[in-house]
């Protein structure tokens, strides 16, 4: 056979040696993206189990945001022949999932309680373009977010449920739950198989993967940003500071605004608790308990 004809090698078509299937391509040209994505310390911290309940609340808000919008996208698209075979909402649309556990993790009234991030935004952003004026290239999200949460997703929702205590009745992570889909490999094997069933030249499908890195990078941007509130949550622990009380959105409060440099007040609440574990003022405090003992003491008398 001549190696510049086309030919199927373990249902791969490939071209030489050079993989021509949107699946293959996809998997190959999104390797080091995804080696860097584990590598972020927000996923390896996850992975090790070190998230705060906080946290993984704002990671939630984060996905809520994202598949409202690629949920809105593949919606508008669902007859575009350019992504019309991958459209599963039954089996792969998180948005009410998400709802759910925001609704667990906030209350009734979560959605007074979070707002969109920075980095979230313009991921979100780049969504909502890419479904409004290069619908060819939503199947790059629906790739990098999907078939990751039918991978990786189910070991991170493990973690999740162990590290934050969470009950065994899957409250809290309805988003790694997939209950339309009994067998994820299989699931996985299909969703490829339609992917290399539409019809692309060669330059759209290397458009697709150049997308899918550029949704990679969203991720990690928006994993970089989760970190960052991570640390200054751990800082303002490490001075002993008490996180508040676990409700509400915590970058409403101006002192995480103020360390995130986005605000220059101080929260009155943890500003009083600092000043109460000043050594000189403890010391105050304890002449002023025991004065106040023995005057109480002496009134009894
Ligand atoms: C927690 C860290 C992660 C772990 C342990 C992990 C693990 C895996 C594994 C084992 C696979 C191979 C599944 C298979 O071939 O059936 C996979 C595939 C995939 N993962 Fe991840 N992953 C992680 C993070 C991510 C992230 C952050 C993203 C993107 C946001 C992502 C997107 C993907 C995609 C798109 C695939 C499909 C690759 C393909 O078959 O074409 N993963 N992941």
């Amino acid at each position: 056979m001549l190696l510049h004809e086309p030919f199927s090698f373990y249902g791969v078509t490939m071209k030489g040696n050079h993989p021509t299937d949107l699946s293959e391509l996809l998997k190959e040209g999104t390797k080091e993206s995804h080696d860097r994505a584990e590598n972020t310390q927000f996923v390896k911290d996850f992975l090790k189990g070190r998230i705060k309940e906080e946290l993984f609340k704002l990671a939630t808000v984060a996905l809520y945001f994202t598949y409202s919008a690629l949920e809105e996208e593949m919606d508008r698209n669902k007859d575009n022949p350019t992504f019309a075979p991958l459209y599963f909402p039954l089996e792969l649309h998180r948005k009410e999932a998400l709802i759910k556990d925001l609704q667990y993790f906030y209350g009734e009234d979560w959605k007074e309680k979070i707002e969109c991030s920075e980095a979230t935004q313009q991921y979100v952003d780049r969504i909502h373009h890419v479904g409004q004026n290069e619908p060819e290239l939503l199947v790059a999200h629906a790739y990098t977010r999907y078939m990751g949460d039918l991978s990786g997703g189910q070991v991170l929702k493990k973690v999740a449920q162990r590290a934050l205590k969470l009950p065994s009745t899957e409250e809290g992570i309805q988003f790694y739950v997939f209950g339309n889909i009994s067998n994820a490999q299989q699931f996985k094997q299909l969703y490829r198989a339609r992917m290399n069933t539409l019809d692309l030249d060669k330059n759209t499908k290397e458009r697709i993967v150049e997308e899918a890195n550029r949704a990679f990078r969203f991720n990690m941007q928006v994993f970089d940003e989760l970190d960052k509130i991570g640390k200054s949550l751990a800082e303002a622990q490490d001075g002993g500071l008490p996180v508040h009380d676990g409700k509400g959105d915590l970058r409403k409060c101006p002192y995480y605004a103020d360390k995130l440099g986005n605000a220059g007040h101080s929260c009155p609440y943890q500003g009083t608790v600092a000043l109460a574990k000043q050594p000189l003022v403890q010391l105050m405090l304890a002449a002023c308990v025991a004065v106040l003992a023995g005057a109480a003491a002496w009134y009894m008398m």
